[in-house]
């Protein structure tokens, strides 16, 4: 008599986990950033890659982010015990395990739905923070419970001051530990690979993304099974009841960028938060000094990734004088185009306390789910620590200008034609 199979359930349990443990595998195989962003670019439809890896007009500051740290060099150390190697860092009185953390990036849920909750769950188990955006497509009450010590909010200001007023409130009551309030944002920015590609905002399935999509079925049956665009959750309490997924985001595009946004906002919010706040996209140091001002407790210095001013500075290049413009009390977290444990060590000795990073992640999670994001923060702890042994430093506290060589290094160190002393050839940050 033939014996009964497994029931239509544990086929289903089977074939999850035969399919996880396959997951697993691509992503373990990554063996760095660069990696991720190749498994990511197989799994999405073009459109939503492009969205993710693109910047604004010629893409030259997406280039620069990358030039900035490939023009500085570490200079090592040796014959100092570095048996035990510590890079913990204290921020905003908390301690976490690396100086690294996931930046926001609006609309993960589009790559992989439930993107956001993974990118929490990834930051909880490595501890290190995860800025929560706004126009992410958890709300932030939900990814709160998931990562209660790690999640961090970040906020635009909308043309609505009641809205920017209750997103506060929100963040307050589901004891959101930073407030991240994001400034790059004045108007939309110029992004022509979204253009090309039809990519509308709000993200619209025409016929000619449809078609494109067949070609990662995985992605489509994910996108037609989760019922499409996502909802964007933090918006969805000041939409009319019942707004489909595409209204909330229709309603998001009437309130944001809100160009009208100044200092006052900024005043308003830090009346109204007394946890620490963080204001994110400043490049200018007369502008970082004023924020300390008013009463920032952090500054995420960033060019928004390339994504925003084509022309703008590479956050690295304006550190120094940052750190020199806001003193010691501030906590300035480096962003855009980090790839590598060096970059951030690098990122240590000009005067940051951390460096996040907002595409290695999305990628991570779009080509694998959580275990995706997981492996992109585990590179980046590897990386860090052998970086700090090879150059002798076992505590993040001793790095500071000591371990780089100057810009313009002289014939003492090298030759004027050694490699050394000239810019690495260039590689396009994300291409
Ligand atoms: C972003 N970024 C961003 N920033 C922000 O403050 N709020 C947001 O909602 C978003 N959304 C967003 C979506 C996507 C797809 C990307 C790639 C980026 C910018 C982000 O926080 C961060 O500044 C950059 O991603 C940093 O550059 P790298 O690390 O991606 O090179």
């Amino acid at each position: 008599m033939l014996k009964a199979g497994p029931s239509p359930d544990r086929r289903r349990g089977l074939r999850l986990w035969r399919s996880s443990i396959r997951h697993t595998m691509n992503i373990q195989s990554a063996v760095n950033l660069e990696d991720l962003r190749r498994l990511a670019r197989r799994k999405l439809p073009r459109i939503a890659f492009d969205f993710i890896d693109g910047g604004s007009d010629d893409e030259l500051c997406l280039h620069r982010n990358r030039e900035a740290f490939e023009r500085h060099r570490l200079v090592p150390r040796y014959l100092r015990d570095v048996t035990r190697r510590d890079q913990s860092v204290a921020l905003f009185g908390r301690t976490y395990a690396s100086p690294i953390g996931i930046s926001p990036t609006g609309l993960a849920g589009l790559f992989r739905p439930d993107a956001d909750l993974m990118l929490a769950e990834a930051a909880r188990e490595a501890n290190v923070p995860f800025l929560l955006s706004s126009a992410a497509n958890a709300a932030l009450e939900d990814a709160i419970r998931v990562a209660p010590e790690h999640v961090w909010f970040q906020m635009y200001c909308t043309s609505d001051e009641r809205i920017n007023a209750d997103l506060v409130e929100r963040a307050r009551k589901a004891k959101i530990g930073v407030l991240v309030v994001s400034v790059d944002v004045p108007v939309n920015s110029n992004r022509e690979r979204n253009r090309r590609n039809g990519f509308s905002r709000p993200f619209r399935m025409t016929t000619g993304v449809a078609l494109e999509a067949l070609g990662h079925p995985a992605w489509v049956l994910r996108y037609l099974r989760t019922g499409g665009i996502p909802m964007m959750r933090n918006w969805k309490p000041y939409a009319r009841e019942g707004a489909t997924a595409g209204e909330v985001a229709d309603m998001y595009g009437t309130l944001t960028p809100a160009p009208m946004v100044t200092w006052a906002h900024l005043k308003r919010i830090r009346s109204a938060w007394s946890g620490p706040l963080v204001v994110k996209g400043l490049l200018h140091p007369d502008d970082a000094r004023e924020a300390a001002q008013l009463g920032a407790d952090g500054i995420v210095i960033s060019n928004h990734g390339g994504r925003q001013l084509d022309a703008a500075p590479a956050p690295l290049e304006m550190l120094p004088e940052i750190r020199a413009a806001v003193g010691k009390d501030v906590q300035l977290i480096l962003d855009s185009g980090v790839r590598r444990g060096s970059d951030v060590v690098i990122a240590r000795c000009l005067g940051a306390q951390s460096a996040i990073f907002g595409r290695p992640t999305l990628f991570g999670v779009a080509a694998g789910g959580r275990a995706g994001a997981s492996r992109a923060l585990q590179i980046m702890r590897n990386e860090i620590d052998m970086v700090m042994a090879q150059i002798g430093c076992a505590s993040l506290s001793d790095l500071g200008p000591g371990y780089l060589m100057s810009q313009q290094p002289g014939p003492a160190i090298g030759s004027s034609t050694d490699e050394t002393t000239l810019p690495r050839k260039s590689q396009p940050a994300t291409v």
